[in-house]
């Protein structure tokens, strides 16, 4: 078969569910994958396999320090990581080896090979070519690096390596506090590092809520992780058996190093185009190296689209595979939509941190008049149980009508928690609706109830 009503350029979340959704809508479609297996950086090098080992660490964590208060008494379990990264690579072969069955069940044509976009109708693959009425970019983003530090994947070593480890350093230090500078640091650090973040910023995670900031720096703090914030890392020395970090304080400029068995670079991502040609076709691409589309998707070639972490925006799977959702109905003729306030982040940490909407500094600089409802879940009865009541919920209302414009949440499944309130905004809903739903006891949910009513009258156990 080499003639599509759409070629979609890679199989991460954005591609994989663009081309699955693009055949339910009746359209011939082929996905085109480079790597061995399918499921781009998500399910192969990012999300699942951190999940993987963020859920394996805490395990250990639960059973070196809960265990006997729970009368679950004898030694604790050590580390074989041979095993931990065996069951790391089982859970990636489910994942991938799901979106293949995914991809014959829905009769999506699966083509092998590194794509470059010939025409707005034409696709080449290994000098093959093939036809197309659309083009849906969807190549995903790598880590970027700094200048003068070489990444080896071994002791410099960017997400890829660090879940991939040969065995565990002694100390760790990190390069940026980001979502996966914190993730994978957790990791570690249960696992038996020591581990040191080094932050450019006097923030830890950038753009969240400044109260959640502080609070969740606070708790990775007491786990034993150390910061040094306002400080820029300049380069690495990699010796025989260490690695030598040199960073600039930001305050005065002095210079200053530390050493460490490995060294985690999370300074962001940048979307992976290169291999696409997309300058001999005159595409547009921005200045940070994002490709340009309108409200639509499409970039300023006719016919051919992208979505997910190539396009601006959080690089965030759900919002690639939402864009690929609304790019396949666009193309089936219907309407496609993504309502981007509506995209909740989180950071699966113990405890885990959501957020969806606006924070209270935006809400602050906007000089919208706000309400914020919090609720501890030192007073939730589940949460007591399961050692899990650091943290609490808040939600930030319109002072005026109560319709929330946003929720902010660190504590037990935050990340499952979060999404009550994203349906909840969807429909415009106010504090007081989500207040009067009832939920089930005992649930970390009603932390959600608590806090909803803490914007009206008061919550019943704060
Ligand atoms: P990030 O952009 O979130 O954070 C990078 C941090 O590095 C920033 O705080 C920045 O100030 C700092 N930095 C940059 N250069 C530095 C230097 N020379 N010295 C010291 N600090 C420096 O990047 P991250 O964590 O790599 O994540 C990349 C993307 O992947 C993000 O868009 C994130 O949302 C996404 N992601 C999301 C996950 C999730 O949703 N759970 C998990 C993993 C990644």
């Amino acid at each position: 078969m080499t003639n599509f009503d759409v070629i979609v350029i890679g199989s991460g979340p954005g591609g994989y569910v663009c081309a699955i959704k693009c055949a339910q809508l009746g359209l011939k479609t082929a996905c085109i994958e480079g790597n061995e297996k399918l499921g781009g950086t998500c399910l192969n090098i990012g999300c699942i396999p951190s999940k993987a080992l963020l859920y394996a660490s805490h395990q250990l964590y639960e059973a070196k320090h809960n265990f006997e208060k729970m009368g679950l008494v004898g030694k604790a379990p050590n580390v074989n990581l041979k095993k931990m990264m065996e069951y790391k690579e089982d859970v990636i072969d489910q994942n991938t080896k799901g979106i293949e069955f995914l991809f014959k069940k829905n009769k999506v044509h699966m083509i092998k090979g590194w794509a470059t976009i010939k025409s707005n109708t034409e696709v080449v693959v290994d000098k093959k070519i093939y036809q197309t009425k659309n083009i849906v970019i969807a190549s995903g983003s790598k880590p970027t690096s700094i200048p003068n530090v070489n990444i080896d994947e071994n002791m410099v070593v960017t997400s890829t390596g660090a879940l991939s480890p040969k065995s565990i350093p002694e100390k760790l230090i990190i390069v940026g506090a980001g979502v996966i500078g914190l993730e994978l640091g957790s990791v570690y650090s249960r696992l038996g590092s020591s581990v040191k973040v080094i932050e450019f910023s006097d923030k830890i995670t950038p753009g969240m809520d400044s109260g959640l900031q502080k609070h969740f720096k606070r708790i990775l703090t007491k786990q034993g992780i150390a910061f040094e914030m306002n400080a820029a890392v300049t380069s690495t020395k990699t010796f025989k058996n260490k690695v030598k970090v040199n960073y600039i304080k930001n305050a005065d400029k002095s210079e200053h190093s530390d050493e460490a068995g490995m060294v985690l670079i999370a300074t962001g991502r940048t979307p992976v185009i290169d291999h696409l040609q997309l300058s001999e076709l005159n595409i547009k691409v921005s200045p940070t190296g994002r490709v340009v589309t309108d409200d639509n998707w499409m970039t300023n070639i006719n016919g051919i689209y992208a979505i997910g972490d190539v396009i601006d925006g959080p690089m965030l799977a759900h919002k690639a595979e939402d864009e690929g959702i609304a790019v396949a109905e666009l193309l089936a003729g219907q309407k496609g939509h993504v309502n981007y306030n509506l995209i909740p982040s989180v950071i699966y940490t113990h405890p885990e941190v959501a957020s969806v909407g606006k924070t209270e500094d935006e809400l602050k600089k906007e000089s919208i008049e706000y309400k914020a409802g919090k609720f501890n879940f030192m007073g939730n009865g589940r949460a007591k149980a399961t050692f899990s009541s650091e943290g609490f919920v808040k939600i930030l209302t319109d002072a005026n009508s109560d319709k929330i414009l946003g929720a902010h949440i660190i504590g037990p499944m935050a990340g499952d928690l979060i999404h009550e309130i994203c349906v909840a905004m969807e429909f415009g809903a106010s504090a007081e609706d989500l207040a009067r739903t009832c939920h089930a006891h005992p649930t970390y949910s009603e932390a959600v109830r608590e806090a909803a009513l803490a914007c009206g009258a008061g919550a019943i156990h704060g």
